[in-house]
């Protein structure tokens, strides 16, 4: 291997794609400044997502390095996802043994791979370390809990992630509070996504007549319309919650202010098979996209009056940009965002009346942009930093 580092990062699911991004970004600059040790780097996507606009638009989108690998594992339940992952990416690892996997958030991606290195014997980071919603029924605190017992070196976003690990029995050694890599991204794509304008990417994307939809919501001035998204199995499975989350959106947010709902594939899914997609649709304050793209996500969320999300992902963002942010969940991994923290973001559960709540109280502030220490678009390349002084000399 001489003076090189290998490395491999690890992609699955949309919300890694943010934070892959201006890691590919920060070694190529490493590389092309003379950096040393020089940073061979390798790309795996295992396919969890797949569809165009989950998957490759981003990759176009953020100009991030087409994958290496595409192990093109789909949809399943999670022991298929993990279990195949696991198989397929043990070949890659022996194929090309890396010095450093890097894995990215809290998919299943994310925990498949790090037992599959570890059992390799090869050292594994994990960026974006320590955040717990001290939630089990969450798939996601689950990926979260094996990663950061078993990966190498933790990257953290913030001090309360650091504490969580620490209150593991975590060394601190292995803890390296790096900052919020998915500001980085907000940061490389906000002065894009600003002259983009909303009528625009509601004729581009919406679900029913595009047209119509755009033509409804040209008169629409900056701040004066909600958006939502709704992806959690906790709220979007539950026949005795959709449906009554829906009526709340139809009845009293779309009564009240245009409301731009972008739908994931499950929430669709689960819409459809209950019949009640097309109630939605006919609703005429309401506008249903299909998964738009990182930079007109950001867009929406930078004149949104408020967000309703159940995202983790959009708690950081909204954070950042100061768009008062309810987040439709009973906890947060990351509690950093909370207005009790200097963020925007309310927790109010799935129960109509606590979100109703929420949204009034929101509905009364002002946008105010907040961003936690180390939020400052340079986490990247600290991380790079670290990875080239493991191998230094
Ligand atoms: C996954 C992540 C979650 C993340 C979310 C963001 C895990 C455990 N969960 O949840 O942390 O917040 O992505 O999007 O890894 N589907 C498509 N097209 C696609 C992808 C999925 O139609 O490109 C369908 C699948 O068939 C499935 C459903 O959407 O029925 C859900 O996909 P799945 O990969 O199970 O997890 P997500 O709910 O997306």
């Amino acid at each position: 291997m001489g003076n090189t580092l290998r490395v491999i990062s690890v992609v699955g699911a949309r919300p890694n794609f943010m934070k892959i991004a201006p890691l590919a970004r920060a070694i190529n600059a490493h590389n092309a400044g003379g950096g040393t040790p020089r940073i061979e780097h390798r790309l795996v996507h295992t396919g969890q997502h797949y569809d165009v606009e989950m998957s490759a638009a981003f990759f176009d989108a953020l100009d991030i390095p087409a994958p290496d690998v595409d192990l093109g594992i789909g949809s399943g339940t999670h022991a298929q996802q993990v279990g195949q992952t696991m198989i397929a990416f043990e070949q890659v690892l022996r194929d090309w043994p890396p010095d450093w996997v890097l894995v990215v958030g809290d998919v299943n991606a994310t925990c498949a791979c790090t037992i599959t290195a570890k059992k390799e014997h090869l050292k594994v980071a994990h960026i974006e370390a320590g955040l717990r919603s001290f939630d089990q029924d969450m798939p996601e605190e689950i990926n979260r809990l094996v990663t950061d017992r078993l990966a190498d070196v933790l990257f953290t976003t913030d001090h309360i992630a650091d504490a969580n690990l620490r209150a593991e029995g975590t060394a601190d050694e292995r803890i390296r509070f790096v900052g919020n890599i998915m500001i980085d991204t907000l940061d490389a794509q906000r002065e894009l996504a600003a002259p983009l304008k909303v009528a625009d990417i509601i004729r581009d994307n919406a679900i029913a007549d595009g047209e119509e939809d755009a033509a409804r919501f040209a008169g629409t001035a900056d701040g004066d319309f909600a958006v939502l998204t709704l992806h959690r199995p906790s709220n979007v499975d539950d026949p005795h919650i959709l449906p009554d989350l829906v009526a709340y959106f139809i009845d009293e947010v779309a009564a009240r202010m245009p409301l731009v709902w972008t739908l994931h594939p499950r929430t669709r899914n689960r819409l459809e098979a209950s019949g009640l997609l097309d109630r939605v649709l006919a609703t005429p304050n309401i506008v249903l996209l299909r998964p738009i793209g990182y930079r007109e996500m950001l867009r929406l969320n930078m004149s949104a009056r408020i967000i309703l999300t159940d995202s983790g992902g959009i708690q950081e963002e909204c954070c950042v940009l100061g768009t008062p942010c309810v987040t439709l969940r009973w906890n947060t991994e990351r509690p950093i965002t909370l207005t009790d923290h200097g963020g925007t973001n309310v927790l109010a559960g799935n129960d109509v009346a606590r979100i109703r709540d929420a949204v009034n109280l929101l509905m009364e502030k002002k946008r105010v942009p907040h961003r936690p220490e180390l939020w400052d678009g340079h986490t990247a390349e600290r991380i790079v930093r670290y990875l080239a002084g493991t191998r230094a000399g």
